[in-house]
């Protein structure tokens, strides 16, 4: 595949994995993509967990789930995240950036607007939605075939010190090529980030995984192949879009923005495949 093709390509897995499992070798290469990162130093602050054994996927998956329905039901994901959202193409169109929930069970729709006030979370409790969409989640990742976390190490991994954000920009670029390799690899990869919200559920994220006190649980991804045809969540967002150069790129210094290129070459891709 050519390179920026990948880049392309590349995409945050909403729906579910095929059952079947990662091969060994792509695990390996999966690990070995990641490893290939730039880090201060070179000291590879990274470490990883490789989890395939079933019984411990549906045990984080019974933590993300009834992590994502606390979420739900406390109403605080959409106030937390309010100013991610888009409500229809014109706007994703306009601000090039968010997420677009397109994608809602019908006796929501009406309520689309609504979602993000307290009267939405009181109706979104009555119509039962954190339960359904803690059920959705936590089948897709007891369904996933492969878990990877991610985690520093603690030498290195110093918050407030430059070692610190060193290690994280480290670890990003890691995870970066994790990301493109799936691509490759015919394979799909998605945050499993609710548990990450409840400092209790996250310690039994740390807990299920054994992770000792030198190191640090950063993220927690599911990954597996992809179907042919992919089937989309009861409720599900888009998020092609990416912004203008004159968005986000500027010349010389911050007062001239970049002018914009007619046809931006690496985005026209996943422009089209948006609408
Ligand atoms: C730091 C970070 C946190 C993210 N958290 C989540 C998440 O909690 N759940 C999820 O499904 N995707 C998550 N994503 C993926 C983004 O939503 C996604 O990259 C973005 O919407 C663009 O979509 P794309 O990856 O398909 O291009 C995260 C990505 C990053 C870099």
């Amino acid at each position: 595949m050519e390179f920026f093709e990948a880049l392309r390509r590349r995409r945050t897995t909403n729906g579910p994995f095929l059952s079947r499992a990662v091969s060994a070798e792509h695990q390996r290469l999966l690990v070995e993509a990641a490893a290939m990162a730039p880090s201060h130093f070179n000291s590879q602050p990274w470490r990883f967990v490789l989890v395939d054994d079933e019984r411990l996927i549906g045990e984080v998956a019974r933590v993300s789930g009834e992590s994502m329905r606390r979420l739900m039901e406390e109403g605080t994901f959409w106030k937390r995240y309010r100013p991610y959202f888009r409500f229809s193409e014109e706007e994703m169109e306009e601000k090039r950036d968010g997420i677009h929930i397109d994608q809602l069970p019908k006796v929501l729709k009406p309520f689309r607007r609504q979602i993000f006030s307290d009267a939405g979370a009181t109706l979104m409790n009555r119509f039962g939605v954190p339960k359904i969409l803690a059920e959705d989640n936590r089948k897709l990742v007891a369904g996933s075939p492969l878990l990877l976390a991610v985690l520093l190490d603690r030498t290195e991994y110093r918050p407030g010190e430059l070692s610190g954000f060193y290690s994280v920009f480290g670890m990003g670029a890691a995870v970066e090529n994790v990301w493109l390799a799936t691509t490759e690899l015919g394979m799909g990869i998605q945050f499993v980030s609710t548990p990450m919200e409840f400092p209790e559920k996250w310690n039994e994220i740390k807990g299920l995984l054994e992770v000792p006190e030198d190191l640090e649980l950063m993220a927690v991804y599911r990954l597996g192949y992809l179907p042919e045809e992919q089937r989309r969540p009861t409720i599900d967002w888009k998020s092609n879009h990416r912004k203008r150069l004159s968005q986000y790129v500027f010349r010389n210094t911050c007062a001239a923005p970049e002018r914009d290129h007619p046809e931006p070459a690496v985005a026209r891709e996943r422009e089209e495949a948006a609408r």
